[in-house]
């Protein structure tokens, strides 16, 4: 499976591409194609040293070539960019193509860190990526608190739960395959894309928990 990673020069697209790149043909996507070339050779050579011979590559291009490229496109940029850049790549995306956003509309003020969505009474990311979605039921709503610092870190153990949410059952399973394919990660199906703005909520929780009450490596679990 081929997966793109637009704005996967940053601590999220590392993090996903030394994953999945066990597996998978990861390809980072970046404004700036030498930037992304850059980043790939990076990833590839930290992969390797974390868990040996990889089964999958790491390449990088432009973040247009990489959503026409893409079989799943990861949505890893920050969400006051999402207009700018979905407006440009996602009309261009395969008809078959399944788009993740992990996108947090999150704000840090003087009380700690808080949604923008609900602060400034501004969309939630997935309204905002869905206005720009050939086939609306294409989007998939995941990995909003797992942390960069996590993926990125090969030795430490993960247990957490992922919150999904999608329309359509095919683009959800093949979100759920990615989540199990990283050890320790399990998916936990919060229900249609409408329920998004759940999911977005909890990456501020978590933060504001993790720094009150001084918690190392915090996580969500069902229990
Ligand atoms: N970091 C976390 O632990 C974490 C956890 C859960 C969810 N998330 C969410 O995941 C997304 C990615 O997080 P991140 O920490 O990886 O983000 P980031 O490092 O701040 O940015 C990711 C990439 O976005 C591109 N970008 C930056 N400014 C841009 C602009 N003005 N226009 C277009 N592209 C721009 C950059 O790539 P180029 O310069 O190469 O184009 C950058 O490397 C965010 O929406 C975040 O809320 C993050």
């Amino acid at each position: 499976m081929k997966i793109g990673i637009i704005g996967g020069t940053g601590g999220m697209g590392k993090g996903f591409a030394l994953r999945w790149s066990q597996n998978n043909d990861v390809i980072i996507g970046s404004r700036d194609a030498v930037r992304a070339a850059e980043s790939a050779v990076e990833y590839t050579n930290l992969a390797k040293e974390a868990f040996g011979e990889i089964k999958g590559t790491i390449s990088g291009n432009d973040n247009l070539t990489v959503a026409r490229n893409s079989d799943v496109l990861i949505l890893a940029i920050p969400y006051e960019n999402i207009d700018s850049v979905c407006s440009g790549i996602l009309p261009e995306v395969k008809n078959s193509c399944v788009v993740v956003s992990p996108i947090v509309p999150m704000t840090k003020t003087d009380v700690g860190f808080e949604c923008v969505s609900i602060k400034e009474n501004k969309p939630f990311s997935y309204k905002l990526v869905l206005n720009h979605m050939k086939d609306k039921s294409k989007l998939v709503s995941a990995f909003h608190v797992i942390s960069e610092k996590k993926l990125v870190n090969p030795t430490l153990e993960l247990d957490y739960d992922i919150f999904v949410c999608g329309d359509d059952n095919e683009s959800v399973q093949i979100v759920n395959g990615l989540i199990n394919e990283i050890k320790g990660l399990r998916p936990i199906n919060l229900g249609p894309i409408e329920l998004s703005y759940l999911a977005e909520m909890s990456t501020p929780l978590l933060l504001n928990a993790m720094i009150k009450n001084k918690i190392k490596n915090p996580g969500i679990k069902i229990i």
